[in-house]
């Protein structure tokens, strides 16, 4: 058989270990995905095949551990942008901002990325911000999770191609961005101040209890629930539910819905909730 090929049953083992550990859904259309993943890594730790890394990985010498944060890494998906879906961004300045100045319902606005990636959705959060701050005396806090490693590293590492930084407007690049001091590098850096202004943290939405010791305000948890199944995706929201304030806002994806879950959560814009203990939305 070629070494590069991941048989059904292999399939089913990691796409067992997957979707267990990280809610994520591995029907039959992901099998070429996580083949190619898997040769990639593969090919990193100098093995023969894909079926002498399923055999490593389900050994009993402990293996399976060591390499799990490995498959976790490679099974997830991180494609974001700066300012994607860009009218929550809008929303989050002029609707739930000046609400929240009025009220002043905590000393900082309490924010929280949830699914993070690399780190543009965080940095779009705080530059939203930043602007705002420039107009306005408040305080924000920005805590951004992801279950992946990999990715984390690179929120923290806080560089973008020039081509990634495309949608951050020239006045918002000159006011927090640094430009590499090697031109033919074509890379940016956000600048001290977004970065001081975002917490990275690993956080796995499976996990019991999410240790957030704060109230928060904010929270957008946009294109990760697409990957759950609808239980998982309940189950998620309504613990995140324990950890905002009532009355703060949440923000999924345009492609999602909390439709018929029964969460209390009431629609007030596109893709946008307040937590509302009297509404068990339908
Ligand atoms: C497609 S990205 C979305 C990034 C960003 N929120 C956006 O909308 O651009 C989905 C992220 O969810 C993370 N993720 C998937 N399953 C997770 C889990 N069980 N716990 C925490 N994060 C998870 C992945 O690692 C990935 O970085």
């Amino acid at each position: 058989m070629d070494p590069g090929t991941l048989t059904h049953q292999q399939f089913v083992d990691f796409g067992t270990v997957i979707n267990s550990r990280l809610g994520i859904k591995m029907p039959p259309s992901k099998q070429v995905m996580l083949q190619s993943r898997l040769q990639r890594r593969v090919r990193e730790l100098g093995l023969a095949s894909i079926h002498d890394y399923h055999t490593r990985f389900f050994s009993d010498e402990g293996a399976q551990e060591e390499e799990l944060e490995h498959l976790l890494n490679l099974a997830t998906t991180n494609k974001t942008d700066f300012f994607r879906e860009p009218d929550h961004f809008h929303y989050l300045a002029c609707r739930v901002l000046p609400a929240w100045l009025k009220d002043r319902p905590s000393p900082t606005l309490q924010v929280w990325c949830a699914g993070c990636s690399t780190g543009e959705e965080a940095y779009t959060l705080a530059l939203t911000l930043l602007e705002q701050q420039e107009r306005q005396d408040f305080q924000f806090d920005i805590l951004a999770t992801d279950v992946s490693t990999r990715v984390l590293h690179i929120a923290r590492e806080a560089i973008y191609t020039e081509e990634q930084a495309r949608p951050i407007t020239p006045a918002l690049k000159s006011r927090y961005l640094l430009r590499s001091t090697d031109p033919k590098a074509r890379q940016v850096r956000m600048g001290p101040e977004v970065r001081q202004r975002v917490r990275f943290g690993h956080l796995n939405f499976l996990a019991e209890s999410y240790g957030i010791p704060v109230t928060l305000d904010v929270i957008f948890f946009r294109n990760v629930m697409i990957y759950f199944d609808r239980d998982t995706q309940r189950e998620v929201v309504s613990r995140m539910c324990r950890h905002l304030r009532v009355g703060g806002h949440l923000f999924i994806a345009h492609a999602e819905t909390l439709q018929g879950m029964g969460l209390p959560l009431r629609s007030v814009g596109p893709s946008i909730y307040r937590h509302d203990p009297t509404a068990a939305q339908k």
